[in-house]
């Protein structure tokens, strides 16, 4: 079961998110978005993506060459997630998950999504923690379909 998680943060508040994530996932690999390779996907069972919000409910700039590299890539065998951090000042409040999430829903398995404000706090934690055993839960259940797939086709 290979899992990557790939962020992207300017200030630090959604490193801090996806670093508590990846405690929660031991056996996930942690990239910064510009540390990722694209060409690596086929590889991985399961994605999780973070994201802050920018502008007026968008995507930061980084993020967006990603997202178009997902939309056109073939990432149909991935169980995804999402999550972010953002303002609910903001009249989008964490756009940018929303956007990833609707992309993901129509071109992979998406599992479940996690949107935090701002810096996380301890009583966040169990939030966070019920986000990584649904994400968890969704990719046992995908691997063992498809292994039952194979078997029924073989
Ligand atoms: C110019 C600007 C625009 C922003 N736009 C939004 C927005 O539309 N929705 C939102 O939820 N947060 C918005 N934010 C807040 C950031 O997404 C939020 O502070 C986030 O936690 C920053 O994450 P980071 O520390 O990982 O960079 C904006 C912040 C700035 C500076």
């Amino acid at each position: 079961m290979r899992i990557a998680i790939v962020y992207h943060s300017g200030s630090g508040n959604t490193k801090a998110l996806a670093e508590v994530i990846a405690s929660f996932l031991p056996e996930a690999k942690l990239f910064k978005l510009g540390e990722f390779n694209s060409a690596t996907l086929p590889a991985y069972d399961g994605l999780l993506i973070g994201s802050y919000t920018w502008g007026d409910g968008d995507l930061p700039a980084k993020m967006i060459p990603f997202y178009e590299e997902l939309e056109t890539a073939d990432i149909s065998h991935l169980t995804t997630a999402v999550f972010g951090t953002g303002e609910t000042n903001y009249h989008h409040f964490c756009g940018a998950v929303n956007l990833l999430r609707d992309m993901l829903y129509v071109h992979s398995s998406l599992a479940v999504t996690l949107k935090v404000e701002q810096m996380y706090q301890t009583t966040d934690l169990p939030r966070i923690e019920k986000f990584t055993t649904i994400f968890k839960q969704a990719l046992q259940s995908k691997i063992k379909n498809t292994c039952m797939t194979k078997e029924l086709i073989s």
